[in-house]
């Protein structure tokens, strides 16, 4: 779990994205966090503290005259033991309170009162008039120089029948950005440019061939280098999965199409890591119309081509970066891998035994380099995705 042991703050201030407030809290919770609830008196209008009780199985805290606190200091006690403060929906008056220090009420005092070290992540939530204005832009501009982090906000319809800045990031986005809060920056400033999921080589406009790959893995890579502060470009063929929070992602459908995007996006990254289960070959003699069948005639006969090898390329490259990339083997994992790499002419290959990993949410890893190799034990991939960014941060460090 991706908060486990952590103890969130959240805090709630006026505003009607306070409804998504309930399933952040159920979100912290189910990720490992336990979540202590405060709420401004202008929040209590829009969601009741029993609500809020209800999902995090706490006392809710409106009052800083709360005599439930033992020391009646809850703008003190509350954040003792915290590892992070969310407001989540942050009032345009909220932010210019914390902008000024403001002290007059729970909620702000807790947060002029928290610990130096202590994160305070905030969502903005408000009209498009209100985020675009002036006073607002200067307040701003303030908590980023206090080093205080922003989340969101998002475009797009308003509750009050606008459009425009101003949104809430949805819950489950939040809940992103406050697992990338605890990570360590291990990429800062680094632009990583990644391919996932597997390729769809059309027959006809109906049918094609691809494989089993899920894209889970590239994608948790994705999540993981964002996490970690880098610049992150996803590379995507089809797939059901949902674009980590952050993440700037192309869609393609064949090798060719990743290869070109791939190619006219690798200036200026410094890692490129190839995930996406690629295939070797696409038809050559594709239908522009539907092949068909007609009764008692020979199936069609298939003619192949070989697609560009997208990894090989980037690694050829007078300015290459620091290329990763992956090998799904069904047998002699080691033998196989250690091969793979030194073709393949990049510094660290991935290897795992397919395809029975294609689709789950476990895997396990063994990287191979000019050395050796060394494992990964078997984990959850968003586990396993942040081990490898990290060895990778370690070697481009290195
Ligand atoms: O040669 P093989 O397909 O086993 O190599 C796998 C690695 O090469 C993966 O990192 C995959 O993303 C990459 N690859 C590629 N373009 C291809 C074939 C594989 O980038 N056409």
């Amino acid at each position: 779990m991706d908060l486990a042991g952590k103890k969130i703050v959240l805090g709630l201030t006026g505003g009607i994205a306070c409804y998504k407030a309930a399933e952040l809290t159920r979100a912290l919770i189910k990720a490992g966090a336990s979540v202590q609830v405060v709420m401004t008196h202008a929040a209590t209008h829009f969601i009741t503290p029993v609500t809020m009780q209800a999902l995090s199985n706490q006392p809710v805290y409106t009052n800083q005259w709360d005599a439930r606190v033992g020391n009646n200091m809850p703008h003190i006690d509350l954040t003792r033991d915290a590892d992070a403060i969310v407001i989540a929906p942050c009032s345009a008056d909220f932010i210019f309170k914390l902008a000024h220090g403001a002290c007059d009420d729970l909620l702000s005092t807790l947060c002029v009162a928290r610990p130096m070290m202590l994160p305070l992540l905030l969502a903005p939530a408000m009209n498009v008039e209100m985020w675009q204005n002036a006073a607002t832009q200067r307040n701003i501009a303030q908590l980023k120089a206090d080093g205080i982090n922003l989340l969101g906000p998002d475009a797009g319809e308003q509750a009050c029948g606008e459009t425009g800045m101003g949104r809430m990031l949805e819950p489950e986005q939040l809940l992103e950005e406050v697992v990338a809060a605890f990570q360590p920056k291990l990429l800062g400033g680094k632009r990583v440019l990644i391919t996932a999921g597997p390729t769809f080589e059309p027959i006809d406009p109906i049918r094609g061939i691809t494989n089993l790959s899920s894209g889970k893995m590239g994608y948790a890579i994705a999540r993981a280098a964002r996490e970690a502060g880098a610049d992150v470009t996803l590379v995507s063929g089809p797939t059901a999965l949902s674009t980590p929070y952050g993440v700037h992602r192309i869609n393609v459908h064949t090798a060719q199409q990743m290869h070109d995007v791939v190619m006219s996006h690798v200036g200026g990254q410094n890692i490129f890591i190839a995930v996406a289960a690629v295939a070797d070959w696409r038809v050559a003699n594709a239908s522009e119309q539907k092949i068909k069948k007609n009764a008692g005639s020979d199936a069609p006969q298939l003619v192949f081509e070989q697609n560009p090898d997208i990894l090989a390329s980037v690694a050829a490259l007078p300015n290459t970066p620091y290329c990763v990339g992956f090998a799904a083997e069904s047998e002699n994992l080691v033998k196989h891998g250690k091969a793979k790499r030194e073709k393949k002419g990049i510094p660290l290959l991935v290897g795992n035994i397919g395809p029975q990993t294609f689709g789950q949410d476990q895997n396990e890893l063994l990287l191979f380099d000019d050395k050796g190799h060394i494992s990964f034990p078997r984990a959850d991939k968003q586990q396993l995705a942040r081990q490898l960014v990290a060895e990778i941060a370690r070697r481009i460090e290195a």
